[in-house]
Order: C-alpha cells, then sequence, then structure tokens
C-alpha cells in the first residue's frame, strides 16, 4: 500500500462519533488530562473510563447519564517494541457510557448501527466478528450479548454462530478493568474488522494476534467493583464503558494494515525520512525504527503538553517520559542519525493534532525546551558509553555484566552491543546478558508492587481525607503566597499528598508554618464541604479556581469549603471530588517536604494523622 488512500480521516471519524452519540442523548465531554487526579494507582490515563471511575462507582457526573468523548490515553506496556501494525503508546479513545442508565442492549445496537449504517462508518458486516465473555467463578457467561448479537446479525441475513461469528473467551480476552488495582470492571463484548489478509493457520481466529482481525471497539458492561482482596462485588448500578481506538479505526476505514499510514502519522514519518534520507518501506527494520520514532516522540509531546510539568526524570511519569526520548534517540541513531532532532520532529507532532488539543500548541515552548535538553545530555552519555565499549572490547569478549551496565548506565539496547559487537569481531555473552535482565526484571517488578500494594481502594476514606486537604493547601497557599499559585499536579495516596503548584521561589520555614497553621485552623474549625454544577462561566465567575481543561461548555462541579457559622467561603474549586463533608474529621496537616518540581513549579508533600 502506497501513501493515502481516500477514506474517512481521523477528523470526520472523531466527529462523526460524537455526533452519533450525541443524537443517542449523551453530553458531549471533554478529555480529561493524561496525568491521573488522586489515583496512585496507574501512572497514566489508560483509558477513557479512568477520569470518570467515581461516576461508574456511583456519584452524580454534572452531564448526566449519558457521556461520550475522544479520551488522551496512554498504554506503556510496549515501550521498548511498539513499532508493531496496531499498538500505539499515546492513542484517543472514542469512548461512550452509561453511568446506570442503558445497558448491553442498547449499547450493542448502537455500536452496530454506527459500524455498519452508510450514514456513519458504512463498515461491512460480513467483516465484522465479535467476542464475548465464557464466565467463570467470578461471573457468568455473557448468554445475554451473544443473543443480542446473533438477532443484531440476522438483521443483515448473517446466521451467527458461537465458534464462527460469535467467540467465546476467558477473563484475558474478555474482561476489562479495573482501571488500577481496584475498581469498576466487568465482562465486555469486543468487535473485530476483518482485515481479509490470509490466515495465520487453522486455527486463525479474532484473539490471535497475527493482525488478520483488528478489534476496533470493546464495549464493556461494568456491573462489578474489585476490591483490595481481589473479590469481584456487584456495583450498585450497572454501567457501560465502550472504548474505540481512533488511530486503528482510521486506518482500517482507509483500507491500511497499520496506524503509521493514516494522516495522524504521515507527517511525522515523513519529516523522520526527511532527516535520516530513508524511506518508511525501505525493508522492514526500517519500517519498524521510524514507527517507534513516530511513535515515542507523539507520546512524549502529549505528556510534556500536559500542562502538568511533567519533565523527564528517573520517577513515575518523568521516567516513562525520559524512556520514551531515549529510545526514540537510539532508534534515531540507527537510523543513522547523531545530530539533536527530536524538536525538529515533534513540531510535525504538535500540527497534526493542535486543532484538538490545543494544549500542545499553548505548551510547545516548554515541549521544545525539555526535548532540546534531554536529547544533548543524553547523546552526551551514549558517546561515553561508547568509550566504556571500547574499554569492555580490549579482552575481546563482552560478558553479561558488561552488555547490561552498556544497557542500563548508557542506555545501549542489547541489540545495538550485538552489532557494533561483531563488527568488531568482538564475542559476546548473550545467556549471561539474559540472566541479568531477568535479575532485573524481577527486582523492579517487586519494586512496583512494593509501591502499590499500600495501595488503597481509590476512593478509600483516607483518599477521600487527603483530597479535601489538598483543596485546603491550595487555598492557603494562596492566601500566603498570592493568587498566581496554580494546581500544577496532584497525587494522592494512603500515607501523603503530593501537590504541585505554580512559584518561582523556594518556601521560607515562616512561609510553611503559617501554611500549615491555615490549613489546621481550617480543620480545627471544621467547615463544612459542599458542591454544586455549574458551567465553566459561572465557575470562572464564582471564583472557583482549577484545573480549566474543560471544553464544549460543559457543566462542572464546584466544590466549596466554607465556614458554616459565618458562611465565609474558604475555598471554591472546580474539581470532581469525592470530599469528605466535615474538615474536623481531616486529623493533623503536615508538610514534610518543600521542593522544586520543573521551572517554576514547586511541590509539596504533606501528612495527616
Ligand atoms: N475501557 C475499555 C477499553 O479500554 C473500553 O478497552
Amino acid at each position: 500500500m502506497t501513501g493515502l488512500l481516500p477514506g474517512m480521516k481521523a477528523d470526520e471519524l472523531r466527529e462523526k462519533y460524537l455526533k452519533f452519540f450525541k443524537s443517542k442523548g449523551h453530553a458531549i465531554i471533554p478529555s480529561a488530562s493524561l496525568i491521573p487526579e488522586n489515583d496512585p494507582t496507574v501512572l497514566f490515563t489508560t483509558a477513557g473510563m479512568h477520569p470518570l471511575v467515581p461516576y461508574l462507582m456511583g456519584e452524580k457526573h454534572p452531564g448526566g447519564k449519558r457521556l461520550v468523548n475522544s479520551q488522551k490515553s496512554i498504554r506503556t506496556t510496549d515501550i521498548e517494541d511498539v513499532g508493531d501494525h496496531w499498538h500505539n503508546t499515546f492513542f484517543e479513545m472514542l469512548g461512550n457510557w452509561s453511568l446506570g442508565d442503558y445497558f448491553k442492549k442498547e449499547a450493542l445496537g448502537w455500536s452496530w448501527e454506527f459500524l455498519t449504517d452508510k450514514k456513519w462508518l458504512g463498515l461491512e458486516p460480513q467483516r465484522i466478528y465479535v467476542t464475548v465473555f465464557e464466565g467463570d467463578e467470578d461471573a457468568p457467561k455473557d448468554e445475554e450479548s451473544i443473543q443480542i448479537w446473533k438477532d443484531i446479525f440476522k438483521t443483515v441475513e448473517i446466521d451467527a454462530k458461537e465458534g464462527d461469528r460469535i467467540f467465546v473467551y476467558p477473563k484475558e480476552e474478555n474482561w476489562w478493568g479495573p482501571a488500577g488495582v481496584t475498581g469498576p470492571c466487568g465482562p465486555d463484548s469486543e468487535m473485530f474488522y476483518d482485515t481479509l489478509r490470509e490466515p495465520c493457520g487453522d486455527s486463525c481466529e479474532p484473539k490471535c494476534s497475527c493482525g488478520k482481525y483488528v478489534e476496533i471497539w470493546n464495549d464493556v458492561f461494568m456491573q462489578y467493583n474489585k476490591t483490595a482482596d481481589g473479590k469481584y462485588e456487584p456495583l450498585k448500578q450497572q454501567n457501560v464503558d465502550t472504548g474505540m481506538g481512533l488511530e486503528r479505526t482510521t486506518a482500517v476505514l482507509q483500507g491500511h494494515d497499520n496506524t503509521y499510514e493514516t494522516e495522524l502519522f504521515q507527517p511525522i514519518i515523513k519529516e523522520i525520512e526527511k532527516i535520516t534520507s530513508k524511506g518508511f518501506k525501505d525493508d522492514n527494520e526500517t519500517t519498524r525504527l521510524m514507527s517507534i520514532v513516530a511513535d515515542h516522540i507523539r507520546a512524549a509531546v502529549f505528556i510534556l503538553g500536559d500542562e502538568k510539568g511533567i519533565v523527564p526524570s528517573n520517577l513515575d511519569q518523568g521516567y516513562i517520559l525520559r524512556r520514551l526520548i531515549r529510545i526514540a534517540i537510539r532508534k534515531l541513531k540507527q537510523l543513522g542519525t547523531e545530530e539533536n532532532v527530536t524538536v525538529q520532529i515533534s513540531e510535525k507532532v504538535i500540527n497534526t493534532l493542535k486543532h484538538i488539543y490545543p494544549e500542545i500548541e499553548q505548551n510547545k515552548k516548554f515541549i521544545f525546551e525539555q526535548l532540546k535538553l534531554e536529547e544533548e545530555a543524553f547523546r552526551k552519555t551514549l558517546t561515553r558509553g561508547l568509550k566504556e565499549f571500547e574499554k569492555m572490547c580490549e579482552d575481546k569478549v563482552i560478558d553479561g555484566k558488561e552488555a547490561f551496565i552498556l544497557f542500563t548506565t548508557y542506555g545501549f539496547p542489547f541489540e545495538m552491543t550485538q552489532n557494533l559487537a561483531s563488527e568488531k569481531g568482538v564475542e559476546i555473552k548473550v545467556e549471561e546478558f539474559n540472566e541479568e535482565f531477568k535479575k532485573h526484571q524481577e527486582l523492579s517488578r517487586t519494586a512496583s508492587e512494593g509501591k502499590f500494594k499500600g495501595g488503597l481502594a481509590d476512593h478509600s476514606e483516607t483518599a477521600t481525607k487527603y483530597h479535601t486537604a489538598t483543596h485546603l493547601l491550595l487555598a492557603a497557599l494562596r492566601k500566603v503566597l498570592g493568587d498566581h499559585v496554580q494546581q500544577k499536579g496532584s497525587n494522592i495516596t494512603d500515607k501523603r499528598l503530593r501537590f504541585d503548584f505554580s512559584h518561582t521561589e523556594k518556601l521560607t520555614d515562616e512561609q510553611k508554618k503559617e501554611v500549615e497553621n491555615i490549613v489546621n485552623d481550617a480543620i480545627k474549625n471544621d467547615y463544612e464541604v459542599k458542591f454544586e454544577e455549574m458551567t465553566l462561566d459561572e465557575a470562572k465567575q464564582a471564583g472557583a479556581v482549577g484545573v480549566f481543561e474543560h471544553k464544549y461548555g460543559e457543566k462542572v462541579k464546584v466544590y466549596t469549603v466554607f465556614n458554616p457559622n459565618t458562611q465565609e467561603v474558604y475555598s471554591k474549586e472546580v474539581c470532581g471530588g469525592p470530599h469528605i463533608e466535615k474538615t474536623s474529621t481531616i486529623g493533623y496537616f503536615k508538610i514534610k517536604k518543600e521542593e522544586s518540581s520543573s521551572s517554576g513549579v514547586r511541590r509539596i508533600k504533606a501528612v495527616l494523622s
């Protein structure tokens, strides 16, 4: 396949999706941030349902019970090796939700209508295959969805049989969630499109990964809550959570067999071709390397552009960001590029999506600065690594530990070390390296499990207290430091809160004490917390602070902390909740640390006792 084929563009697909569900009574809501607020169990928003967890659990959403949007998402499971045809680290997820409103029949029926009706996507019904949950000790087989699908297929004269058109699979395939460790989840039904490629064998079916069948949509029936002890309890309400991958579906609609040939990636790929003087289709390896570079720089642009001030570092989101940038640079090196080029490539990324996500244009300067700094530093490290490599080669063999040092300290991918070694006729101990690698992986897995274990039910009481304490803290900071102080990031565990805010100077001991006193007074005075729903404009007029990333004139929740005796307002913030009702239950507030987070942003860690 060469160049762009005629077919629906991503912009049109996104627009149609929102319009279709609007016509079915859904309120269009904006994409939330890529960095989850107040959820310590995951680093990034991995799906559209993620920011909606409180509402799937039963809180009232200001937009009502039917919602639709396009959500920025990041999945990092394949970070070392994205380059396949259908997986992207950053992607847009189109989704529609029922918050305790409609259920399976409407959800599946509307999915079918949108996919096949000529007015919408007009995909060929014969090429659509579906999967449903087969049942286990936690939840029964989804007979209801099977019957609904049979009825739907009958309308186009397809006799849909199990194991032929409808496939039943276990949890690994047909269960979604929770987004973190605990929370809403349920059986799902997925829709696949047949690319008409040759089957990979007799057992080729939707779940196999040969690429013949592409998953384009997933309807999740969220009716369970997974608890910290691994149980599945029925939720208060039956919800629907759906996700359609925008990049994949665009590729399918344009007849491509990968996402990189759509207009979402082509301008980025073209720039990489120009820089490297190579062609995307030269050979499989070049295609793979260029895909990874385009994918990773795109993801880096969106993380940096997310207004949360995440910068490359060795921790949490910053670490993932650093790895994405570094892998891209290594791949560029493999493509023969020694100059600093990530800024140039990122400019193309920004141009592909700034009309939908204006924040990447607004934060362009910050994105460029950070990429430049990271690339310069990393290319120096790589140069030092090459020197180290030369030394290691003196005894004509590179053992596992040495190769591993090159990998971890100098960022050399093993394949690069192998290539360099073979050029010099130096032996390399592959097995030993693999053992080192395995040891390291086990260690890091234990570390991350440890980190998440403390991990709480996302909306546990402690987390809710920390959340309200965060509002008190922001109000106190504004009182002490001034009205320029805005929230830049927030992260809560059951042990502490972490709060990033705009301010350039280090806080003095007196300022910290004053902030603590103001917060503790608000707690002692037992202020009350209430919320109202209003439009964003009304919220701004009412003097509410908060992260104003909402669009489309939707309604928002505004939480007010006030003195019930005098009605005096202590804090007013746009926020999704949840919060406690009375501040006296919060406990004693203490700042543990105040430090720089990034340029112009300070970070406070504080605990309650
Ligand atoms: N949350 C579901 C998914 O990401 C829709 O597939």
